[in-house]
């Protein structure tokens, strides 16, 4: 069984999904939820549905990430994850914390990778012309969402689209993706899913 650590930063409605799946037959068990954010909406949820959870407030170290991330490291090394998971995790990691990790930390990122790395995807597809978005699983690497694919998918970008709707009908698709690739991941398939 493989150990599971899940980032967050807000509702975490693909955190959800990820503690959904892990039961039964999936190869992977959750064993921690952490966030930047107390406040975080994600925290109170993944409790209820028994999980351990941390929460290290980022803005208790300002403009010092490394002991931001040093206090963050205490409950995952704990925790003993194989596999991290970033889920609307909205902190930029530092390559050191990204390289202890590498191979093993997995990000889902709103938007067709490698277009629109970064933030405001939706309104940057909207606002190329685009007629086609998604979201990408991949793995972390030290370039902020520059990491090998591991899963895609589509959805169409709709005439009246704004950043709101095409957002929703992308969440809509990560909910399916995001739990799909972790469990092929723990069982250590590798491969590009294409959804
Ligand atoms: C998701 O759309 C995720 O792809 C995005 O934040 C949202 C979190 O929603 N992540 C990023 O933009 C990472 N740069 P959730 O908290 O409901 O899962």
């Amino acid at each position: 069984m493989k150990r599971v650590a899940i980032l967050i930063s807000g509702g975490g409605s693909n955190m959800i999904r990820l503690l959904q799946d892990m039961t039964g037959d999936h190869p992977a068990r959750p064993v921690l939820v952490a966030s930047n954010d107390p406040q975080a909406g994600g925290l109170a949820r993944a409790a209820d549905m028994g999980v351990p959870t941390a929460a290290i407030d980022h803005r208790a170290f300002p403009r010092d990430r490394a002991a931001f991330e040093q206090a963050l490291l205490e409950p995952i090394l704990q925790a003993e994850p194989d596999i991290i998971c970033l889920a609307g995790f909205m902190r930029i990691l530092t390559p050191g914390f990204v390289q202890r990790f590498q191979g093993r930390m997995l990000n889902i990122h709103p938007s067709l990778l490698p277009k629109y790395p970064g933030l405001d995807t939706h309104a940057r597809a909207i606002a190329a012309g685009d007629t086609q978005a998604g979201c990408t699983v991949h793995l972390v690497t030290p370039e902020l969402d520059a990491g090998p694919a591991l899963g895609q998918a589509r959805v169409p970008v709709l005439p009246g689209d704004d950043a709101a709707t095409l957002a929703a009908r992308v969440l809509v698709q990560e909910h399916r993706l995001y739990p799909a690739v972790l469990r092929r991941f723990a069982s250590g398939d590798r491969t590009p899913l294409v959804l």
